[in-house]
């Protein structure tokens, strides 16, 4: 990898081959001994080693000085971005009690489009149509998986779809989004450093100065804090096309999991007003998942449509990923993204602005609605 200086080359011989492997996407490395890769969604193990922990080690501080960041017993986690884009994040022991543990995301120069994302099967073209619909529209929208389920990449592809006239600022903790557009603003926090009399700069300190710049649209690459409810009032304020990320693993507890982060920012706002405003924030949750064949697939496409009268949240399911078989040979999970036979609330704005969306986009396949038959 020609981003790594010689020097670090020479620490990192060990893996070398497996960071220049294009087909190896993630190295995870568990200790020493124990390294693992991520190739075409397998996780499999390696017989790649280095010496002792305290080689290990060494390269990872290495990396660290190249990027200008400690990684020691002060400091004994490390995030960073190399310079290609990679991410690399290690913990040292005894915090890890494998000795130092890395994974190291490769970035691959090309970016993953919508169209690939069709290809590969984790989108039908109906749903991508749909999504840029949404986009066009101006609708709240939240991407939720689990770690490494494709989160980001989805929210720069539907990012990337926002048109070129529009303002677009986008807050993240460390720059992985990457939009060819002109009008684009990045912003990026910066943690605290007491040695050097450096102030933390939050995602939430972001935000507030983000709504003052005029934005058309507020991107959050993952919302984890109490930023969430600046967020949520950004999109009930006229904001709207504002999108960001929250690690949840189904549309509902994304719902429950941007409620428990607006909880953080301390507010006195009551629980039910809360549900309240996160329903009326937000429109579409799109849920992407790695499934049990290593795919990661977008497995639901849901609207939000309220609060029921026990105080859960109201969603329809427009698409959803709906298994058919596996072959037999490959394990692979063998499936669609189909339409839910539910036309979302806003298909009139879809009709009058003449979208070629006719409803007929909405309705579930035939072989679906025998298996629910069967079911
Ligand atoms: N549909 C896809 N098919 C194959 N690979 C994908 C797909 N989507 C994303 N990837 C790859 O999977 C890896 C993880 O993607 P990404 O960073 O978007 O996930 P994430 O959910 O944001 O992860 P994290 O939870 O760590 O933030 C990346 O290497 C990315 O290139
Ligand atoms: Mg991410």
């Amino acid at each position: 990898m020609s981003v790594f200086n010689d020097a670090i080359q020479n620490f990192l011989a060990p893996i070398q081959d497996l960071l220049e492997d294009e087909n190896i996407s993630e190295v995870m490395i568990n200790g020493p001994y124990e390294i693992f890769i991520e190739s075409k969604g397998k996780i499999i193990r390696t017989d790649n080693r280095f010496k002792n922990n305290d080689n290990l080690m060494a390269a990872m501080r290495a990396i660290a000085q190249a990027v200008g960041k400690k990684f020691d017993e002060d400091e004994p986690r490390l995030d960073a971005h190399l310079p290609d884009g990679s991410r690399i994040a290690a913990v040292l022991s005894p915090i890890s009690s494998n000795g130092t543990v890395v994974s190291i995301r490769k970035f691959f120069k090309e970016k993953i489009l919508l169209k690939d994302l069709i290809e590969w099967g984790a989108l039908s073209s109906d749903a991508a149509r749909f999504l840029d619909i949404c986009i066009y529209l101006g609708k709240n929208l939240l991407v939720s998986g689990g770690t490494g389920s494709g989160k980001t990449t989805l929210l720069n592809i539907l990012s990337s779809r926002i048109s070129d006239n529009q303002r677009i600022i986008i807050i993240e903790d460390t720059k992985e989004m990457n939009l060819d557009d002109q009008h684009v603003v990045h912003m990026v926090t910066r943690k605290e450093d007491p040695a050097q009399n450096i102030k933390a700069v939050t995602t939430k300190d972001l935000l507030h100065s983000a709504m003052r710049l005029r934005p058309d649209r507020i991107i959050v690459g993952e919302v984890r804090g109490a930023e969430a409810l600046d967020l949520v009032n950004a999109m009930n304020t006229g904001h709207d096309g504002s999108m960001g990320t929250v690690h949840a693993n189904n549309p509902s507890e994304a719902c429950l999991r941007l409620e428990t982060l607006c909880l953080q920012a301390k507010t006195s706002i009551p629980a039910n007003s809360l549900k309240l405003m996160i329903s009326n924030a937000l429109n579409i949750i799109v849920q992407t998942k790695r499934f049990s064949d290593g795919k990661r697939r977008v497995s639901h496409i849901s609207e939000l449509l309220g609060i029921n009268d026990n105080g859960s949240y109201k969603l329809r399911d427009i698409y959803k990923w709906v298994q058919r078989s596996k072959d037999q040979e490959t394990g692979e999970l063998i499936g669609e993204l189909v339409a839910c036979q539910y036309l979302p609330t806003f298909f009139d704005d879809i009709k009058v602005n003449r979208l070629p969306f006719p409803s007929s986009k909405f309705e579930s396949p035939d072989w679906v609605k025998k298996l629910k038959k069967v079911a």
